[in-house]
């Protein structure tokens, strides 16, 4: 294998990833995550995650190194997630990512997280391709992304208006009594129930509505509502059917979209990724129509699914490759950063 070796840093949310690629090997991908720290508040506090960010980035940037047996001096590049997330988190990562620049002379890629989030399939399923239609859904992000080349940006088609799915997964799996992160105690009490047992509202799926974008917070008011009714007329709640039935109503619009998607851009590949790309359910909905719609699914395993350093080394060594120009010095942690910049 050949390519050139490049260190990624991700801070962008609860996460403190550093990967290590050789082109489109994975050498190393170590993460620290704060999630347990977060767990009694039900969601991530931005100030307890840059302080682990800040416990946690050198030793993880060794553990890479010793994992991948390189040293500094061997690296052809640094990438970092220049954003978007949460401004501390962010910052820890960019700031970590010059130092080790300046310090080793190494050129410093900014990258996008959504990019990171669609280059990062590469290391499981080799090259990406020539145009594919990307659905990423995590806790902080949920959108439907045009992808041709990912060096040079990508195009949103449309993305949530309100909760991301993760966080409805989440703070649905808190009114039914689950811990913290939410998804995949859903996905578990779903196998136990009937997604056909309450026909819970799919947002944004009118024949007016936005083709793209996504709406939750409709459907897990809905959910509210139909627990406190069952609880108010004491009648025992389903926790195994509403779960199901919850995540029906998620994974049905997501992949009704991505699909609708790729027929409309004239593309045949579709690409999941972040955190929601765990859920069971997703990934047997989203095989199933991409089966029957004749496109090609690529959704890389869990743990590179959810945020990690391997994505933002993946795209850094796509960008080294594509000749792309390593970014000026003086680029700061950006929350909100457009997605045509990667
Ligand atoms: O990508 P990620 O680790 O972090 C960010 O939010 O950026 O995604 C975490 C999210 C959480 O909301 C979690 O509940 C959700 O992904 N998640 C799942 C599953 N596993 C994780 N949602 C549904 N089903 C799952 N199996
Ligand atoms: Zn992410």
């Amino acid at each position: 294998m050949s390519g050139p070796l490049v260190l990624g840093v991700e801070t962008s949310c609860d996460e403190t990833g550093i990967g290590i690629v050789r082109g489109a090997e994975l050498l190393a991908d170590e993460v620290a995550s704060s999630v347990d720290e977060h767990a009694r508040f039900g969601g991530v506090v931005p100030e307890v995650a840059s302080r682990a960010h800040l416990e946690a980035i050198v030793p993880t940037i060794q553990r890479a190194l010793d994992t991948a047996g390189v040293r500094l001096a061997d690296l052809d590049a640094i990438a970092v997630t220049e954003g978007p997330g949460l401004a501390g988190a962010l910052l820890v990562g960019v700031a970590a990512a010059k130092a080790l620049a300046l310090a080793t002379g190494l050129p410093l890629h900014g990258v996008h997280h959504l990019g990171a989030h669609v280059a990062v399939d590469r290391l499981e399923h080799g090259d990406l391709p020539d145009a594919c239609i990307s659905l990423l859904v995590s806790g902080g992000h949920s959108s439907l992304l045009l992808v041709a080349d990912v060096t040079l940006g990508v195009t949103p088609l449309g993305s949530t208006v309100d909760d991301a799915a993760g966080e409805a997964f989440d703070k649905v799996a808190r009114l039914l009594g689950l811990p913290f992160p939410g998804g995949p105690h859903i996905d578990r009490a779903a196998r136990e129930g009937d997604p056909a047992a309450i026909a819970f509202p799919r947002g944004l799926s009118g024949p007016r509505d936005a083709a793209f974008d996504f709406s939750f917070s409709g459907l897990k008011t809905a959910v509210a509502r139909w627990v406190e009714a069952r609880q108010r007329s004491g009648e025992a709640v389903d926790v195994g059917d509403v779960a199901a039935s919850f995540q029906e109503a998620v994974v049905d619009v997501l992949t009704a979209k991505a699909v609708r998607a790729c027929r409309e851009q004239g593309v045949d590949h579709l690409l999941i990724g972040g955190g929601v790309a765990a859920n069971s359910r997703l990934r047997a909905l989203a095989a199933e129509r991409c089966a029957s719609a004749g496109i090609r699914l690529r959704v890389p395993r869990p743990g590179l699914c959810t945020d990690n350093g391997a994505m933002v080394a993946a795209l850094g060594a796509l960008r080294v490759e594509a000749g792309r120009p390593a970014s000026a010095l003086d680029f700061g942690a950006d929350s909100s950063l457009p997605l045509e910049v990667v």
